[in-house]
């Protein structure tokens, strides 16, 4: 192979960066032609697709964001624009493309694989909600972002003797309030995978407010039913305790990408170079067991995730 593009597609995630350089410059130290897509697939589909060189991944290891930019597109998703995207793959004689972004970014990888395009998909969402790898590039990034914002809500919560109700992203899966909340001691964390005993959250807030301790910080992954305003609500009329709503939003998103964030983008770009370069089928690249690995991209994207009970219990026995 001897032309590829890349691109971001979907929510950005810290570390994309990171792995657009990897790719970049793994791509040209193994003597192919890399071109940059900007927006995702919407910008396939308009054609926004330049050459890249070493000089234009310098200095973006450390920030937060895709200079590629990102979008999430509808029109890619239509059978029009869908063709489009494919007379541009043609039309800029790319024969294989890195796609880093989440599970539908991902899976529109697996439609171009269908037409004949080979994908190699990294990784790259905050929320680590992919079957097939540990980690998702951003998402220790976000972990440490919510970390932090703990313990500041931590500070004024116990000096005005509240409960704090603090909502993570991470779409349907739990793993950033999981290891957030884990990490930074709080009293009940709220995962979608696990349905919401009301009761028993109740109980531990009245058996703390019983042995004289009177703030506690709650952690509500955004896809737990029972939303913060209404969990608030309960929390504040069985309790007695006044409690408050923190929407964390897309300071989760952005800021400089964690060592780890970095370390997992470059290695899993490069995976991508090598493999684009041996003309390989289309693979998911992720890490598994502290190693780098790939798999068919289809497959990858059938894998079940199965919720980390190990630590959820954990997290109930150190709470
Ligand atoms: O997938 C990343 C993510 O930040 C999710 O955690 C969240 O549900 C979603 O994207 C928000 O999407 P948008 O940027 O479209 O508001």
């Amino acid at each position: 192979m001897k032309r590829i593009g890349v691109l971001t597609s979907g929510g950005d995630a810290p570390g994309m960066n990171a792995a657009i350089r990897a790719v970049v410059r793994g791509a040209i130290s193994e003597g192919m032609e890399v071109y940059g897509i900007q927006r995702g697939y919407e910008g396939l589909i308009n054609g926004e697709i330049n050459q890249m060189d070493v000089s234009s991944v310098a200095d973006i290891i450390q920030r937060g964001g895709t200079i590629l930019r990102t979008a999430r597109s509808e029109r890619f998703l239509q059978q029009e624009g869908f063709k489009r995207a494919l007379d541009m793959i043609e039309n800029f004689g790319l024969e294989g493309l890195v796609v880093i972004g989440g599970d539908g970014s991902l899976r529109g990888g697996c439609d171009l694989t269908k037409a004949g395009v080979p994908v190699m998909g990294l990784p790259g969402t905050i929320d680590n909600d992919l079957a097939y790898t540990d980690f998702t590039i951003g998402f220790d990034t976000s972990v440490n972002t919510v970390l932090s914002a703990i313990s500041n809500i931590r500070d004024t919560s116990s000096s005005h003797e509240r409960t704090t109700v603090v909502e993570v992203m991470g779409r349907n899966c739990g793993d950033i309030a999981l290891y957030a909340g884990l990490a930074g001691g709080a009293e009940t964390i709220l995962i979608p995978e696990i349905d919401v005993d009301i009761s028993s959250v109740c109980k531990k807030i009245i058996t703390g407010k019983n042995r004289g301790k009177v703030h506690s910080i709650i952690i509500r992954a955004e896809g737990v039913k029972m939303s913060s305003q209404e969990l608030a609500q309960v929390l504040e009329d069985r309790t007695g305790l006044e409690t408050k709503i923190v929407v964390l939003g897309y300071i989760q998103r952005g800021g400089s990408p964690t060592a780890r964030d970095r370390m997992l983008a470059s290695q899993v770009g490069y995976r991508a170079v090598k493999l684009l370069h041996e003309d390989s089928s289309s693979r998911a690249i992720g890490i598994s067991g502290n190693q780098i690995v790939d798999y068919d991209l289809q497959e990858a994207l059938n894998m079940k995730r199965l919720p980390e009970t190990s630590m959820i219990r954990l997290a109930e026995i150190l709470s």
